[in-house]
């Protein structure tokens, strides 16, 4: 490895491998190492014997789990919104090819105490239990403002401008209830928390749209997930960089970051040193660079089926709005099973995860859990979300962030492109959109 490198990678997450492919492909000399012998870090995909030596060290897995090979437990649950930024990403790239996706079968909401579908067409709208005949009327008002909103033509304003109207404003301007307030803020805009509701609304509506165009697009539900985990993402970038000349090393421990003068020479693994302008890297890498902004509680069931009163979906997302449960941060919960080519046939996989509020949060997450069904069991990880303190144009030393709460990819990709601009110095651009039948096709593997 003692070789001159233009970026040195370290850490084989998500956001990582899409900076080595953009780099890769723009003819930049990239060396990618991990400290793990497998792809993904935080954001990986294990299988049963990985997933018992992360969590329970010198046990052997349960044998009635079934085969080894069957399982891809995602350590960190996201679904990719269909119209969302990582599709696109993954188009422009083409690293659709080595993959292969599968719309996720329902989302679902909690309110008062129930399971409810999130409706995905009008018609589901129309029976929805999650609201009675006259909020309907007004919760449809509302959504047609939304959609016809559009910032650069004041004709369809109606007198409010989104970029300064706070939400809550708007909320009342259409005599919302709570629970659709919650539902709407929630179950569509998926914010994590309510401070959105003092901010612009600007922000929210671009989230809704987000939400309904991803939902219009396949049907049943706004998310796509790969085939065989969430694992596979980074290594289809990393297939990618690989095309392009990148060179990759897993297992290979990371001792040092070199400097010179302030500026990043290097990077040392052993004896060896490894010569680059640049590096990016996770959190992990760099733990003198980051500071901790929330922690966050994840606990990975197995199960023996789908959950009760989700239709025995084979996937889905629940969330549990902050307020039902007397919460400041929501609840959410991944379904994911055998259909997905991520756990044997027998079993099911459930992800609850929240923002760490208490000194208990093992608690926190009792609401999710009992949503279940019976356990079969369970792995609990809780983790530092950390941020940069720098945004690295000094040193030349560029960290990503920990992959947040969220549930799906926005935040993520919304790092990959500021970082692409802070190491680059230009902004990241897309190709232009494939038309819907060409991404249909392209999504679908053809
Ligand atoms: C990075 O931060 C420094 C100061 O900390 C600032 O001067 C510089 O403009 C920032 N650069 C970018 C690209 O944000």
């Amino acid at each position: 490895m003692d070789e001159q490198y233009d970026v040195i990678v370290m850490g084989t997450g998500l956001t990582e491998c899409i900076l080595s492919g953009l780099l890769s492909i723009e003819g930049k000399k990239v060396l990618h190492m991990d400290r793990n012998d497998y792809y993904g870090g935080e954001s990986a995909s294990l299988n049963l014997s990985q997933l018992f030596k992360k969590f329970r060290d010198g046990e052997a897995p349960t044998a009635n789990l079934g085969k080894d090979r069957d399982y891809n437990v995602d350590l960190i649950p996201k679904f990719m919104m269909a119209n969302g930024e990582l599709v696109k990403i993954l188009t422009h790239t083409d690293v659709t090819r080595y993959l292969e996706f599968k719309l996720v079968a329902g989302s679902y909401v909690y309110r008062e105490g129930k399971i409810a579908k999130v409706p995905a067409t009008e018609m589901e709208a129309v029976r929805s239990p999650l609201m009675g005949l006259f909020e309907k009327r007004r919760a449809k008002k509302f959504f047609e403002y939304v959609q016809t909103y559009r910032q650069e033509d004041p004709t369809t304003h109606q007198g409010m401008d989104m970029a300064i109207t706070p939400m809550d404003a708007v909320y009342k301007h259409f005599a919302l209830e709570a629970g659709t307030i919650d539902f709407i803020g929630h179950a569509l805009a998926l914010h994590l928390e309510d401070s959105y509701l003092s901010r612009p609304a600007l922000e929210t509506f671009e989230r809704i749209t987000l939400y309904m165009s991803s939902m219009a697009r396949w049907g049943k539900s706004p998310y796509l997930y790969p085939l065989y985990g969430l694992g596979e993402l980074p290594q289809g970038f990393a297939r990618l960089s690989a095309i392009y000349g990148g060179t990759y090393m897993l297992d290979k421990p990371v001792d040092e970051i070199v400097y010179e003068d302030g500026k990043v020479v290097g990077v040392r693994s052993g004896s060896e040193t490894a010569k680059c302008t640049q590096v990016i890297c996770d959190p992990s890498y760099a733990p003198d660079k980051v500071h901790k902004v929330a922690r966050v509680i994840r606990a990975i069931c197995l199960l023996r089926g789908p959950i009760p009163n989700t239709d025995g979906v084979d996937s889905f997302q629940l969330i549990i709005p902050q307020n039902q449960v007397q919460r400041q941060n929501d609840i959410y919960i991944a379904g994911v099973s055998a259909s997905h080519n991520v756990c044997d046939k027998d079993h099911y996989l459930a992800i609850v995860s929240t923002v760490i509020e208490t000194e208990n949060p093992q608690q926190e997450i009792e609401p999710g859990l009992a949503l279940l069904g019976p356990i079969v069991d369970k792995f609990v990880s809780i983790v530092d979300i950390c941020e940069p303190v720098h945004n690295g144009t000094k040193d030349q030393v560029f960290v990503s962030k920990s992959y947040d709460a969220t549930s799906h990819f926005e935040t993520v990709c919304d790092d990959v492109k500021d970082l692409y601009k802070r190491i680059t110095g230009n902004d990241l651009v897309l190709k232009q959109r494939l038309t819907q039948e060409e991404e249909q096709k392209e999504m679908a593997g053809q």
